[in-house]
């Protein structure tokens, strides 16, 4: 009977011993995998929030110097969004179809397409913007001339700062549930 009850006491005991080992390795676990989801999420979070919570600042790019550029010519011209995070270095780039009009007058066209914003390409033997996507045509001027875009291509404001030409960068062009 003592035997037993000693049995008893000691398997309790055991137990105890089992329960506070699990216990602990239970709350380590939830613990670690709490700080691990906390380590991965807080810069996944921050960029999916950071668009609301930034503000994009426009700015002007020098997309190169006015005897550069052709009279009458359209011409592919990159330069730096002005949404590149400072770690976006290398990559933080986009581009635009820039047409020199005059002696000091060009017209910068975004190359996103105004339908879903993929790259149009400007074709000089027809003078139109083809957009590969879904077929979308503009013209000379940026107006749509076919396909689905809902509106002409988006355009840069340009301004000549000396002998450089520049465009005022700003958020990729495409249309939204806003827009209609
Ligand atoms: S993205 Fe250009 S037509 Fe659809």
């Amino acid at each position: 009977m003592n035997k037993d009850t000693e049995q008893n006491c000691e398997s309790c005991g055991k137990g105890k011993a089992g329960m506070n080992r699990r216990g602990f390795l239970e709350k380590l676990t939830f613990f670690l995998g709490g700080l691990s989801a906390l380590i991965i999420g807080i810069p996944v979070l921050g960029a999916l929030l950071e668009p609301w919570l930034t503000k994009k600042v426009p700015v002007w790019r020098s997309v190169g110097r006015v005897t550069d550029f052709e009279l009458g010519k359209t011409v592919l011209v990159k330069f730096r969004d002005s949404e590149t995070a400072p770690w976006e270095k290398g990559i933080g780039f986009t581009a635009s179809w820039l047409r020199r009009d005059s002696e000091n007058c060009f017209t910068a066209f975004a190359i996103n397409c105004a339908h879903l914003g993929c790259p149009v390409r400007w074709d000089a033997d027809s003078e139109l913007f083809l957009c590969p996507c879904h077929g979308g045509v503009y013209y000379k001027n940026g107006e749509v001339a076919a396909g689905p875009p809902p509106k002409g291509l988006t355009k840069y404001k340009v301004r000549l700062s000396g002998e450089k030409v520049e465009i005022l960068t700003g958020g990729v062009p495409i249309t939204t549930l806003s827009d209609g």
